[in-house]
């Protein structure tokens, strides 16, 4: 899948404690198996799930909207991510909708909203007017990320995999990336990010190694991407060699991965933050435009209880 997010320099604090625990954390979602006959396939064994023919504004409008939209959300922290085709009917506000919804309904902390970027889209030349929407487009990431991105001598792209916005104290659970049209611009803002505790200018937040969603109940290693700057607790090397080593779980275990061709406007993909990673491919030629909605979830934390999507699914000795 493709997306790409701002690039902010992150560092961790180095006097509170990288792993926190956090025990009777909120139950799993149940279930009510709304999305049992909806025409569906998984793009792996592992990760992704396609709804050819769904229509979300259809869903959104429907008098079952509230248990389809909470077995999307129990889909997505299942599956990492979904996809779907063609939301011609999906605009950028029902698009806020359905991030926010997919929150909501699996059990968000009621303080959680929408996410508003420090450095805001509608600041930058190519954003939009609306903060809570994020352009992601190609053109503007050639501006603001030459070097890193279009350097002509890289010969690794592994810089690119992250998770959205993990330099805030509470990051995001859900995100929808929708490719769309070049939109037109805006002002600048630094006021609070989707939650209270996401204000001021210091982006910087820590958060545990591994982390449990509480949508599938799995733990996962979150410390990945190009936002996690330092594991406190261990040694300067031994914080690097590790912060190597979780990247390379996902470059070198290409079964992990799924690849999303965009094929039309509107075409859809929604992911989870707190449990997958994402990374764009400049592979293409022309300019490519997509519109991002992000949702804050919960603080990170660690249950200790949690066990890992394989040990869950029987897929591992345990
Ligand atoms: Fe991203």
């Amino acid at each position: 899948m493709a997306t790409q997010t701002q690039t902010i320099p992150i560092t961790s604090q180095q006097d509170r404690p990288t792993i926190e625990t956090k025990l009777g954390s909120r139950s799993a979602p149940k279930s009510d198996d709304s999305l049992k006959d909806v025409k569906a396939f998984d793009v792996t064994p592992v990760i992704g799930r396609e709804y050819p023919e769904a229509d979300l504004k259809e869903w959104l409008g429907s008098p079952k909207a509230d248990q389809l939209i909470k077995d999307l959300a129990i889909t997505i922290s299942q599956r990492g991510v979904v996809f779907f085709r063609k939301q011609d009917g999906l605009t950028n506000d029902l698009q806020k909708k359905l991030v926010q919804r997919l929150g909501e309904l699996s059990e968000t902390p009621k303080e959680s909203g929408l996410h508003i970027g420090p450095v805001s889209n509608s600041g930058r030349t190519l954003g939009g007017r609306d903060d809570e929407i994020s352009v992601i487009s190609s053109e503007q990431a050639k501006k603001l990320y030459k070097n890193r991105i279009f350097g002509g001598t890289k010969q690794s792209r592994k810089e690119g995999w992250h998770g959205d916005i993990t330099f805030e104290h509470v990051p995001s659970d859900y995100a929808i990336l929708r490719l769309a049209e070049l939109p037109e611009t805006g002002g600048d803002t630094f006021g609070e990010r989707g939650n209270p505790e996401n204000v001021g200018s210091e982006l910087t937040a820590v958060h545990p190694v591994v982390r449990t969603n509480p949508v599938s109940g799995w733990k996962s290693i979150f410390a990945v991407g190009h936002h996690a700057k330092r594991i406190n607790e261990v040694a300067e090397p031994e914080s690097e060699h590790l912060l190597k080593w979780f990247t390379q779980l996902i470059v070198e275990n290409h079964d992990l991965q799924v690849r999303y061709k965009w094929q039309n406007p509107n075409d859809v993909a929604i992911w989870d933050n707190r449990s997958v990673f994402h990374t764009a491919t400049y592979d293409y030629d022309g300019v490519r435009t997509g519109q991002r909605a992000v949702s804050i979830g919960e603080k990170t934390y660690l249950d200790p209880n949690s066990t890992s999507r394989r040990e869950a699914l029987g897929t591992v000795a345990t």
